[in-house]
């Protein structure tokens, strides 16, 4: 049986967030980051609305922490909106989306990414930080009603944002193809998103504005498989070393993806392999296109000058063996690790930790 729920209205183009007013809100809640306060983003965009009175929460950090969510959360209820927008890259998604969950309240909640990659603006997974450890809490309610994809916002991303947030995406659409709970929807939207991203990242990084809006439906396309088919060790890594590190988010997929494309191969080969076909890099043999996969994850990360080791990303090797207990358990706690297609094993763990640490 093959179950594929889709809750969220998605709209998309250049000037989107004109649709807030669509809402018909009277008083708006925004959840946002410093830096889109602060350059008067946050005020366009709940103008946008055009409510009658608007409150904007805008102190998130990146991987914001439980105890960020539960002061925005007694602000939310204090104010008691009849709409709650969440502005930003997935920290202040996932910070709004946790505060309206704790909240308890009705209002919907509309989010509008700035980066293409978290697609947390469809998904049922809000990532809170508490003591260095990064919880993904995963429930239905999480799931925004509806996304704002607006290509205008994007026209200040940096190119360092462009990939790690691309990398994301890629990861993203790699590991929900080959997970546990894949399916025949979310493999079309798998595999649209990793030939979207894949083919267009490279001009993004370089500065085309023209290609932004499609790797942006690219980073949601791939949110909506990875919320019902599940990611895999690459994002559970991910977690366990960004509580430790404070690396940013797709940065370390890039670094742990192709190592976690090689050691998942013996078990998911024939669709690494469909993939790979499907985006044009050839292979008539399995092996054959699962290695051409791998070296063109490995040279577009070059290319978007992305760190290939820890080491690289700016983490001394030293603290990642003196903490390499901690990172295995927290691997093996993280949610992803269950819809990994192969049983992921603490030896399994530790050759990939050993793989990407790098040297001294
Ligand atoms: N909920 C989910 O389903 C899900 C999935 C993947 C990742 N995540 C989480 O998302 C977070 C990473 O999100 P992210 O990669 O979007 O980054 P982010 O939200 O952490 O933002 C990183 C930085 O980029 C800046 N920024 C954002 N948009 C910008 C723009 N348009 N122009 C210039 N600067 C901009 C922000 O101000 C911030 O300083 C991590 O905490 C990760 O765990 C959540
Ligand atoms: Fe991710």
């Amino acid at each position: 049986m093959d179950e594929f729920v889709c809750k969220t209205r998605i709209i998309s183009g250049p000037g989107a967030v004109a649709a807030l007013k669509d809402f018909g809100a009277k008083r708006v809640f925004l959840v946002t980051d410093p830096f889109f306060y602060e350059n008067g983003t946050a005020a366009r965009v709940a103008a946008a609305a055009k409510a009658e009175q608007v409150e904007i929460f805008h102190n998130v950090r990146p991987d914001p922490t439980v105890e960020l969510a539960a002061e925005g959360t007694a602000k939310l209820r204090a104010f008691g909106p009849d709409l709650i927008v969440a502005l930003g890259g997935g920290s202040a998604m996932d910070c709004a989306k946790a505060m309206a969950f704790f909240a308890k309240g009705d209002a919907p909640l509309v989010a509008i990414p700035t980066t293409s990659g978290s697609g947390s603006e469809v998904t049922d997974f809000a990532i809170l930080t508490h003591n260095k450890v990064k919880h993904p809490l995963v429930d239905k309610r999480l799931r925004p009603d509806a996304a704002i994809l607006d290509s205008d916002l994007l026209e200040k991303l940096p190119p360092s944002l462009v990939a790690d947030s691309g990398f994301d995406v890629l990861a993203h659409a790699v590991e929900s193809y080959v997970a546990t709970g894949a399916g025949v929807f979310t493999d079309a939207l798998a595999r649209e998103a990793f030939q979207r991203a894949y083919g267009a990242l490279p001009a993004s990084f370089a500065g085309h504005q023209e290609v932004r809006l499609t790797i942006h439906q690219a980073a949601t396309m791939a949110g909506m498989s990875f919320t019902q088919a599940g990611l895999g060790l690459c994002h559970a890594m991910a977690h366990s070393l960004g509580g430790l590190f404070h690396i940013p988010h797709g940065r370390l997929n890039a670094i742990l993806l192709p190592s976690v494309v090689a050691c998942n191969a013996h078990v998911a080969g024939k669709k690494y392999a469909d993939l790979a076909r499907s985006t044009g890099m050839g292979g008539s043999a399995d092996t054959i296109a699962v290695r051409n996969l791998r070296n063109n994850l490995i040279r577009l990360r070059r290319e978007l000058k992305l760190p290939e080791t820890l080491a690289q990303a700016g983490v001394e090797p030293r603290s990642v063996w003196s903490a390499t207990k901690e990172i295995v358990d927290a691997t093996l706690a993280d949610p992803c690790c269950k819809t990994n297609p192969m049983t992921v094993e603490d030896f399994l763990v530790r050759r990939i930790l050993e793989e990407v640490t790098g040297r001294v």
